[in-house]
């Protein structure tokens, strides 16, 4: 080879360019993953509002950030077709966020977005580092932009990570305090079924069948047994006491 044709410096423009390319189509897959994992979110977060108003807000962000990132890549001379492969080649960087609906999928989806806000910056601020390397730096606003977004998103989980996590452990507690009142009075009431029926058994007075309502009788329903756990009034209509209906938490 000629002395001429030898490189005299490291290509290092036309590696950066070619890297940056490279990791735009990653992060364009990215914030196609992240908006596709946090759509599901939102209706788990129901009990969280201020957390679900955010994830909506971020959601509308990503979509922008994923729009910076393709006009991104065409300022690069990279199709949008070639964005379509890439997102492909990457399905799966945010599989572990997808929680399904398993009990606890709301404390595994707060840490995993977390997670996630730190994965997007750290991706944005290689992307600016590639931008200026390859001489892209009209592109670098907005990186810039999309940042401070994934920054700000960051920092709102980092203010409310322990007050997030706080009131997921109070609602499953008060779940758990509505599951034991209720098995309480599931008890109470099959127990005044079996008075019921040892005190008819007693009587040798037919009755009525309880299993189609315990707490009300029909009008040619024979008169109540003298010590039947009910309530009787001077004109003999009866009814069964009937329990508060429905369990709420403290
Ligand atoms: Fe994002």
């Amino acid at each position: 080879m000629p002395m001429e044709n030898i490189p005299q410096e490291p290509p290092v423009r036309s590696v950066a360019e070619e890297t940056l390319i490279a990791n735009l189509r990653n992060a364009h897959a990215l914030e196609k993953q992240v908006i596709a994992v946090l759509k599901p979110q939102l209706g788990l977060l129901v009990d969280y509002p201020d957390l679900q108003a955010k994830i909506t807000q971020h959601i509308a962000e990503s979509r922008q950030q994923a729009n910076r990132l393709q006009t991104a890549l065409e300022a690069c001379g990279s199709s949008t077709s070639m964005v379509k492969d890439a997102l492909l080649s990457v399905m799966g960087l945010g599989q572990s966020s997808v929680q399904g609906f398993s009990s606890d999928a709301v404390l595994k989806a707060i840490v995993a977005d977390m997670m996630t806000e730190h994965l997007e910056i750290a991706t944005y601020r290689t992307l600016i580092v590639l931008a200026e390397m390859a001489g892209k730096s009209e592109i670098c606003p907005a990186l810039e932009a999309s940042l401070q977004e994934e920054e700000a998103m960051a920092e709102w989980f980092s203010q409310n990570l322990e007050q997030l996590t706080r009131r997921y452990i109070e609602l499953e507690a008060a779940k758990v305090l509505a599951a034991e009142l209720a098995e309480q009075e599931r008890a109470r009431k099959r127990e005044e079924m079996a008075a019921e029926k040892r005190s008819a058994d007693a009587d040798g007075v037919p009755r009525p069948n309880p299993a189609a309502d315990p707490f009300s009788r029909g009008p040619s329903d024979p008169a109540p047994a003298p010590n039947a756990s009910r309530e009787s009034d001077a004109a003999g209509d009866v009814e069964l006491k009937r329990p508060p209906t429905g369990v709420s938490g403290p």
